[in-house]
């Protein structure tokens, strides 16, 4: 087993000011945000990190759950006070999606898939879910982020062989998990002060730049039916833009994207 992961690792790869001023490293959990949750009702600190060497109840979005074998990959969530609704929501997980996908690429070619999972070849290696809590005054949003970081092949559930991998499988070597935090932490600082003091548009342009879906077709599952088209981009306020076969174009404001074709190894510089 690698060593457990500890603040002061963690900190020591980190140039974040604000985001880690607390931090805690679990052993088991069942979800880090789950835990996270709970610390923002009982009053902790913008910015509080919380990672764990598993979790026994791993969330995913859409209801799915997240494979969390022990200490193998990362697992963080992380508090967000300052001056979010819900109407930010989209933009903050965009935004954080952006600022992993930066982290990544310090080890692999990564690449960014609506709304917010981090592909390497093709194959997602980061995934993210943020939570609003509204409850009376208190307003905040837990951030979780799962980074898979040094899961083999053989580690990865069948089902996930095809659609999932690891900075490690795709670097050809193990990586010191405590660094991957730090830099994600990091970025994710620089990204959301950005957000805050100049708004979206920047991250939308950074986001369109890193992503591996526009000029493809893609097809959508929505809540309302499904719709395929060409991929514009990302608009100003985080819908994703398609172009219909009638040349109408068409707003993605939720549901589940499928690229057609595959993403073949765009990205991963092959
Ligand atoms: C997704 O489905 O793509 C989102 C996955 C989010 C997983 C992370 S791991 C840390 C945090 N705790 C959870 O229970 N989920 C998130």
């Amino acid at each position: 087993m690698p060593p457990a992961l500890t603040p002061d690792a963690i900190r020591a790869h980190s140039s974040a000011r604000w985001i880690g001023t607390r931090i805690e490293c679990l052993d088991t959990i069942d979800s880090t945000n789950s835990h996270v949750r709970s610390l923002g009702l009982e009053g902790a600190a913008d910015g509080t990190v919380v990672t764990a060497e598993e979790q026994t109840a791993g969330r995913g979005r859409l209801g799915r759950s997240w494979v969390s074998p022990r200490g193998r990959n990362l697992y963080l969530s992380i508090l967000l006070r300052s001056g979010l609704d819900a109407s930010l929501l989209s933009q903050l997980s965009l935004t954080a999606g952006l600022a992993a996908c930066e982290a990544v690429g310090e080890w692999c070619a990564a690449t960014l898939k609506w709304p917010n999972d981090v592909l390497i070849g093709g194959r997602k290696v980061v995934g993210i879910l943020a939570e609003l809590e509204a409850r009376d005054s208190d307003r905040f949003v837990v951030l979780g982020i799962g980074v898979n970081v040094n899961m083999s092949r053989a580690e990865l559930p069948a089902e996930l062989a095809d659609k999932a991998t690891s900075i490690a499988i795709e670097c050809g070597r193990e990586v010191d998990r405590a660094q991957v935090a730090g830099r994600l932490l990091t970025h994710l600082e620089r990204r959301y002060d950005q957000l805050h003091r100049d708004g979206f548009a920047e991250i939308a342009a950074a986001w369109n730049r890193l992503s591996a879906m526009v000029g493809r077709q893609i097809r959508v599952d929505e809540p309302g039916g499904i719709v395929t088209g060409e991929v514009l981009g990302l608009a100003p306020d985080g819908a994703l833009c398609l172009k219909r076969e009638d040349g109408r174009e068409h707003r993605v404001i939720a549901g589940d994207v499928t690229v057609l074709g595959g993403y073949d190894r765009v990205g991963s510089g092959e």
